[in-house]
Parts: C-alpha cells; structure tokens; sequence
C-alpha cells in the first residue's frame, strides 16, 4: 500500500508539467523526499510561485518558467529527464465553455508538445493527468474505463484528445503512456480562492472565515472525492507499470461515494460553525453522479490506495486550519 516503499533507479529524473499548482506541487514534494531529482515545468497561469519556493533550496529540485504551448520549452526540458508526469493543464468544466479555444490550445497541443518532446528525448515512461468527465453522460455507476458516455464540456474534450493522443504515441513510436483519470482530487495546497475553486477548500475557506457558501444544485449531487496521496501513489506506481498496460487510461479514485451536501454538513461539524448554505442553480456540464471503478489501476498498475475519504478530509481541514 502507498507509495513510501516505491524505488527507482538511482538519480532518477522526474519532469512534472504543472508543478507550480496543486496536485504537481505534491508530486514534486513526494519525489524529493523519496530522494530523487524533479524538474518542475510551469507558466504560473494558474500555479503559485509559493509552490516553487518552498522546494527552491533544494538542491535535487529545478524550476523552468515556461509554457508547453511551446514545444522548444517542452524539449529543453525534458533533455535528460526519466520519467515526466504530466500535469499541466487549465481545470474547471463551467471556465473551459466561456474559452474553448484556449482549452484546445493549452491542454490538447500543450500535452501533444509534451509528447512529442518525451519521444525525442527516449523518456522511459510518460504518466498524465486525465479526468473523470471523460464519462460524460454515462449514467451507469460506477464508471469502469471503456464504458464512456457523451461528454459535457469543452475541458473533457481535452482530457479524451490527450488520451487518444497518448495512445498514438503509444501505438507508433513505442513511448509508454500511463493516462490517469483523477476523480475530484482535495487536499493540501489546494487553491481555495476564485471563481473556479474547487468545493472542499472553497467551503472550508468560506466557513473558517463565517462566510456561507453556496452550494450549486440541491447538494445531493456524489463524487468519488480522492484525497491527494492516493493520487501520487497512481503516478509514482504508473512510473513502474509494465508495458503491456501503456497506452491506456486508468480511474484514479477511492471508490467512494461522497453526497457534496453530506461533505458540507461535515465540514460545519468538524470546524465546529453553525451555518447554514444558500443553494444555487445548477452548473451548466456538471454531472449529477460520479463514482469509480478502480479495478483496472489495481489489477495494471498494483494502485492500491490507503487514504479513504474520512482520513483525507480530517488531514486537509487540518492542513487549512494551519495554512490560510
Ligand atoms: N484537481 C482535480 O480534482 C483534478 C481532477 C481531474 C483532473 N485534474 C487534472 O490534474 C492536473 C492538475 O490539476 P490541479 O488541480 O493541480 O490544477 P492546478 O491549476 O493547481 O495546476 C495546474 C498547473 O498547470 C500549470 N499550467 C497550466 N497551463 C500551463 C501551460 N500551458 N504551461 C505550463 N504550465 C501550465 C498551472 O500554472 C498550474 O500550476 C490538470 O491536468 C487537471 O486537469 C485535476
């Protein structure tokens, strides 16, 4: 279980795309400690220069500025790199309708930069941030990889063009690509400011300061809420996958199933505040229900995550508590 006991060769490097923002920021930070090297590629469009300097000092960490719209960027940096987890990406379903153009160019051709780039450079195995709304409007629960419905916004069109993207890469030019479908993934680091933020830190946010948060839908709306180390386990264990599950797209989840309403009402109890949410309409492209099957990622990749719902949300309110 975990991910602790996970080894490399020595020296390895790890190019994370996206590392500047949350889920790249904790995959940088779970590399180091394992003491290998990271090379952190990011435009900090929506990363935080925090989530470099904290590592700056570290001798096994290097940061680039620079934006995988352009390919010579993603070449220098993958020049001499192992391993790159690609993370780079711009999320949130309702800002991906109001910029569709952006969408296409930053996480369709910036992952296919990428791609090309970890070709050109004989990276071993390239590991990439996917997603659940791959599964569009398929109602039949829980998701299981190849059961895909139509989907719902522009950003799920980008996170399926990476993955037949990768599958190219994987078909023709034999480079070993390892999609990771994450499943609404929370904790430290997490930003919980803006209009995009995502539910967990927004609410705990609002409520540590009295604000009361609006809630989109009636509440009774379910994710499979993945707590972040579940998260670096995939990618850490999809370094080591064998080659006969590249080119393929794996849920990245608890397998759970977690009611935003129930979530919400947890959060008062923990923070110990008494207030009470405003509903909202619904959020055009959002999906009423989701939940995984995580068989695959076990079976394939030996993902065996450790880190329930329960354990993850008394971690990051935690975390909150002593960082906002
Ligand atoms: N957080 C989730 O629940 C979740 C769920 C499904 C998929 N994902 C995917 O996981 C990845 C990481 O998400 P996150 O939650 O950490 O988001 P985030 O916004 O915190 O991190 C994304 C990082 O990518 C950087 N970036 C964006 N475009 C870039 C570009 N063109 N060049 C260089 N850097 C660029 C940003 O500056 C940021 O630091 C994304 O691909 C996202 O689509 C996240």
């Amino acid at each position: 279980m975990g991910y602790q006991n996970i080894s490399f060769p020595e020296n390895s490097l790890f190019l994370v795309t996206g590392g500047a923002g949350f889920i790249g920021s904790n995959l940088c930070e779970a590399i180091l400690s394992l003491g290998y090297r990271v090379r952190c590629l990011d435009d900090l469009s929506t990363g935080k220069q925090k989530n470099v300097d904290i590592f700056l000092e570290n001798p096994s960490y290097e940061f680039i500025k620079g934006d995988i719209k352009d390919l010579a960027t993603c070449m220098k940096a993958c020049e001499g790199v192992d391993f790159v987890l690609n993370q780079a990406a711009w999320g949130s379903v309702p800002r991906s309708v109001e910029m569709p153009l952006f969408y296409c160019a930053n996480n369709i051709s910036g992952t296919l930069n990428m791609l090309e780039a970890a070709r050109q450079n004989g990276v071993k195995k390239f590991v990439y941030a996917s997603s659940s709304s791959v599964y569009g409007d398929e109602p039949n629960l829980p998701k299981k990889e190849g059961k895909e419905g139509n989907l719902l916004s522009p950003y799920a069109v980008t996170k399926r063009a990476d993955e037949e993207w990768a599958k190219q890469y994987t078909r023709h030019y034999s480079l070993d690509t390892y999609g990771l479908r994450y499943f609404n993934v929370f904790g430290r680091r997490q930003d919980p400011n803006g209009a995009y933020a995502a539910v967990i830190p927004k609410f705990i946010k609002q409520l540590l300061s009295g604000e009361v948060p609006t809630i989109n839908g009636d509440g009774k709306q379910s994710r499979d809420f993945t707590y972040i180390e579940n998260v670096i386990e995939a990618n850490l264990k999809a370094c080591l996958a064998p080659r006969e599950a590249a080119g393929e797209a794996f849920n990245i989840a608890y397998g759970g199933r977690e009611y935003l309403i129930d979530i919400y009402y947890g959060l008062t109890a923990a923070l110990g505040v008494d207030i009470e949410p405003n509903f909202g309409p619904d959020r055009a492209g959002d999906i009423k229900h989701s939940n995984a099957d995580i068989s695959k990622a076990k079976e394939l990749l030996g993902y065996d995550p450790e880190w329930s719902f329960d354990r993850g949300i008394k971690a990051a309110i935690e975390w909150y508590r002593e960082n906002l």
